[in-house]
């Protein structure tokens, strides 16, 4: 018998003829599978490219209600890729295409439910904070371990850990690299919801299909709103929800929605 060995970096070229997110969509749920198993998901521009690709074309598709995206058992993604970043030098920095595609993930209009199993840092952890909500295994570990390395998070782990788990935590893990496990990652805020890790994309997926079927227009108006929750001062935030709130009321899809309501039948939306 003869046996061929492959090294990394033959692995690393091959991998460019496949797919580096896996795509499948079901019940208008669009699962999006990170595909680097070998480097623990290491986020590498190829990979961020057909990402966001992916969740561009899904905002403009009327059959993808919401995404999940999730990796493997053993992580999600265990950040950005340290191989590729360690050949860039400032030029490479200054024009990396990577800026976009997070900016793109970042502003995906519909909702995401981020799946994690196992590693999530990083940029990977970056990546599932741009997730509206987290369902995590009970063996997923979640940290900004950059500081470790020389560098810090660069894909909005400055911004957004602070906002969800608050400054002391954000501060500690930040600060010390330090990973936290799911069930801290929950009493901190990180994550919605910790289950077997067996589960936790089928919990997402379930959990997304119900959301797909809500009005999407009322869906992705509260999107919008929470989201302006960040940026606003509370008085301006309410204002902006009450005009929210009277554009989601004079759609046909609220009509529907308290039609079906009083007469004790399923609703059946139309984006209108
Ligand atoms: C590239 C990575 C990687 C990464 C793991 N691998 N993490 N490759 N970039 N971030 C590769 C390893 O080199 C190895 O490949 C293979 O995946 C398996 O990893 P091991 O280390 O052998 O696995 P294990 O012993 O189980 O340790 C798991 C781990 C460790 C604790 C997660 O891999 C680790 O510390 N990884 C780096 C985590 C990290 O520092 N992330 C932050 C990156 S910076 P080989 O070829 O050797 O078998 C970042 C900045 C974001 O994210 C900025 C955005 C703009």
């Amino acid at each position: 018998m003869i046996q061929i060995k492959i090294t990394t970096s033959e692995i690393t070229m091959l991998e460019d003829l496949n797919n580096l997110v896996i795509r499948s969509q079901a019940d208008r749920v669009l699962t999006l599978t990170l595909n680097r198993p070998h480097a623990l998901n290491a986020l590498n521009t190829a990979l961020l490219m057909e990402l966001a690709g992916l969740l561009r074309s899904a905002d403009k598709d009327d059959t993808v209600g919401a995404v999940v995206i999730t990796g493997n058992q053993k992580a999600f993604a265990a950040g950005a890729d340290v191989k590729e970043m360690a050949s860039m030098n400032a030029t490479d920095l200054h024009r990396d295409p990577r800026v976009q595609a997070w900016a793109d993930i970042g502003r995906f209009k519909k909702p995401v439910i981020a799946a994690v199993n196992g590693f999530c840092l990083g940029g990977g952890c970056e990546l599932a904070m741009c997730a509206d909500y987290i369902i995590a295994g009970h063996q997923a570990s979640f940290g900004q371990p950059e500081v470790k390395l020389g560098i810090m998070p660069g894909a909005g782990g400055t911004q957004r850990l602070i906002r969800l788990v608050g400054p002391a935590k954000a501060r500690q893990m930040m600060l010390t690299g330090a990973t936290i496990n799911a069930k801290q990652a929950l009493s901190a805020g990180l994550i919605a919801e910790v289950t077997a890790a067996e589960i936790v994309l089928e919990k997402a997926q379930a959990q997304a299909k119900q959301i797909a079927h809500y009005a999407p227009i009322a869906v992705a108006a509260i999107k919008d709103c929470y989201n302006q929750a960040l940026d606003l001062e509370l008085q301006q935030g309410l204002a902006y929800e009450r005009r929210s709130y009277c554009v989601v009321s004079s759609s046909e899809d609220r009509n529907e929605g308290i039609d079906a309501f009083l007469n004790k039948r399923h609703p059946v939306y139309k984006n209108r």
